[in-house]
């Protein structure tokens, strides 16, 4: 079968509208496959997900599929009607990032009736027999790493304390929210126990630390109320686990009209463009950096090897249960991003150019 090298794009940033969308390398195929791709996305509003979806899209078009690629201003209706709308135009293959992982059960039973594999994208997707195959970072990872950056940040190991510490996590609806929220409790809860980390807002259940969304501005207000009430006093915040960059964003805008004790140190996640300033500053101390060319391209090897009638790879038959049983998942791995070695890993890498970050 002849195959001609059609283009090759290498790593080179792209706008889409005003995101910045770090591109994957692709390399178009001249023969088309065929099959269409129904690829739902949560919402334009995040950086990431406009990255994820252009990079797949790309990658897939060149290797001759079609893409159906969709948004959902991050409303679950608006997503149901959208993959209703993929299964109805015959879509043979459906890469879902869920808004709300417990809430596609009813559309999905559909895509199983009519033999449409689907592919959960980076949240898992509760509760339903549908999903095929799980292709996402090492969430418990991602937590697991802000955790420990924390407790090297303090040095917890080697210091009393007592430090003051607070907790932003995300969405209570996105299954990755339990994995990163537990992967660094279970490494900070030892600390709490001991003393050496406390907790002044008291604060600490799952559906305590959530926001609604991911929002900037609703972690930026819960964080506003937790300084006023606990912090105005004069209290030092001496550390913020804030489980992604939006809302470690809400966290910084908080602080810099509400506070004036020592800085904390604050995690994230994403490497958003919107906080490398900060990082670059020190005002937010690591992210954790998931490349999202990286899961992008993983997906698009998967849906290939399905849509030709093999077995998607996996690395991981263990970790992810969706209430219907182990989901065989492909695991990305998470890096943490710090003033340090942004250069070498974002831009370096082709990420972002040193241009966007100034
Ligand atoms: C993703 C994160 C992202 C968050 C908000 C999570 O499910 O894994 O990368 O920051 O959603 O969009």
């Amino acid at each position: 079968m002849k195959k001609k090298l059609v283009s090759a794009m290498l790593c080179a940033a792209m706008i889409t509208g005003t995101v910045v969308v770090p591109s994957v390398a692709v390399k178009a195929e001249e023969e088309s496959k065929g099959g269409v791709i129904g690829v739902a996305m949560p919402t334009q509003d995040l950086q990431r997900w406009n990255q994820d979806g252009e990079n797949m899209k790309a990658e897939l078009e060149a290797k001759g599929y079609e893409v159906d690629l969709q948004f959902a201003g991050n409303d679950v209706a608006t997503q149901v009607s959208q993959i209703e709308n993929m299964i109805a135009n015959g879509d043979q293959l459906l890469v879902i990032a869920s808004i709300e992982g417990d809430s596609l059960g009813t559309v999905l039973a559909q895509a199983k009736e009519n033999d449409i594999p689907v592919i959960a994208y980076d949240r898992l997707i509760m509760n339903t027999d549908a999903v095929s195959y799980y292709a996402t970072f090492d969430n418990y990872l991602v937590g697991k790493t802000q955790g420990e950056f924390l407790v090297d940040a303090l040095d917890l190991e080697n210091t009393d304390g007592p430090y003051n510490i607070e907790f932003v996590t995300g969405d209570p609806g996105d299954n990755n929210v339990n994995f990163f929220f537990g992967g660094a409790m279970d490494v900070l809860q030892p600390y709490i126990d001991e003393g050496k980390l406390v907790v002044p807002s008291g604060q600490m259940t799952k559906d305590e630390v959530a926001t609604a969304n991911w929002a900037t501005e609703t972690a930026q207000a819960r964080f506003e109320n937790i300084l006023s009430s606990y912090y105005a006093d004069g209290t030092n915040l001496d550390a913020v686990l804030a489980s992604n960059d939006s809302t470690a964003l809400g966290v910084e805008n908080a602080l810099a009209a509400n506070y004036t004790g020592e800085y904390p140190v604050i995690t994230g996640q994403d490497c958003d463009i919107a906080n490398m300033p900060n990082i670059i500053d020190g005002k937010q101390a690591m992210s954790v950096f998931k490349d999202t060319r990286t899961l992008a391209s993983k997906v698009v090897e998967m849906v290939d090897a399905i849509m030709q009638g093999g077995e998607a790879p996996v690395n991981d038959t263990e970790s992810y249960d969706n209430g219907t049983g182990i989901i065989p998942s492909y695991l990305c791995e998470p890096v943490a991003v710090t003033a340090d070695n942004y250069k070498e890993l974002l831009v370096d890498s082709g990420y972002y150019t040193e241009d966007q970050l100034q």
